[in-house]
């Protein structure tokens, strides 16, 4: 079956995902998060992939922009399980933690995102992932600074598709949290008014 774009309404059923769940963004949709947000400090994608996000980054100027995967796919350090990191070494943290998580893994991703990163959290998902009863947590209980849905739809194929996917089924956006704002309080919403590049 191929697998041209996540939730793509021509997907035959059952749906069958990415091994990993390695949907790579464009960088245009990374450059969108810097059109909103600032980041001081080590910036570290833990599912880095082939590194869209550190690459993005360094071209944009911020040079302390580092990469790790579970699985190796030639960037970055290959063979790190981020949910393994261990919070407790002061060595293991990181100022910012900015990552396309794999979406089965993402709730787990952000709890322990939010033992590892000492200043902002940003995170690319589904728009759809902040409804559901059972995730008033991250509201409750996190520093959700800010929500930053893209006016373009961004397109999200697997990383064994050679080809830019055009367009998208899914909505995305950027998820912010921040340590500077007060957990429970609401969130700001920002559009990312960016255009496909
Ligand atoms: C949505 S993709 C990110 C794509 C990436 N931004 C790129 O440029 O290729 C999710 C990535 O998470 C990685 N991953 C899955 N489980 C992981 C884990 N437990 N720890 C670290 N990385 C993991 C996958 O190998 C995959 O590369």
């Amino acid at each position: 079956m191929s697998l041209a774009t996540v939730d793509s309404a021509r997907q035959a059923r059952p749906r069958e995902r990415a091994a990993n769940d390695w949907y790579v963004e464009p960088e245009w949709a990374v450059r969108g998060l810097l059109d909103v947000q600032r980041f001081s400090g080590l910036v570290w994608d833990p599912a880095c992939g082939k590194g869209t996000i550190p690459r993005t980054f360094k071209a944009a100027g911020h040079a302390a922009a580092i990469g790790t995967d579970l699985v190796d796919r030639g960037y970055g350090r290959g063979g790190s399980d981020f949910l393994a990191i261990d919070p407790a070494h002061d060595a293991n943290r990181a100022a910012n933690i900015v990552s396309n998580p794999p979406f089965n893994l993402a709730e787990h991703f952000l709890r322990h995102a939010l033992k590892l990163a000492t200043h902002k959290i940003a995170f690319l998902l589904r728009l759809s992932w902040l409804e559901g009863r059972g995730r008033a947590w991250i509201f409750n209980e996190t520093p959700l600074a800010a929500v930053h849905p893209f006016a373009a739809r961004v397109s999200m194929p697997p990383g064994t598709v050679a080809q830019e996917a055009k367009g998208g089924a899914v909505a995305f956006m950027w998820a912010v949290w921040d340590w500077s704002h007060p957990v429970g309080a609401p969130p700001i919403l920002r559009r990312i008014e960016r255009k496909p590049e």
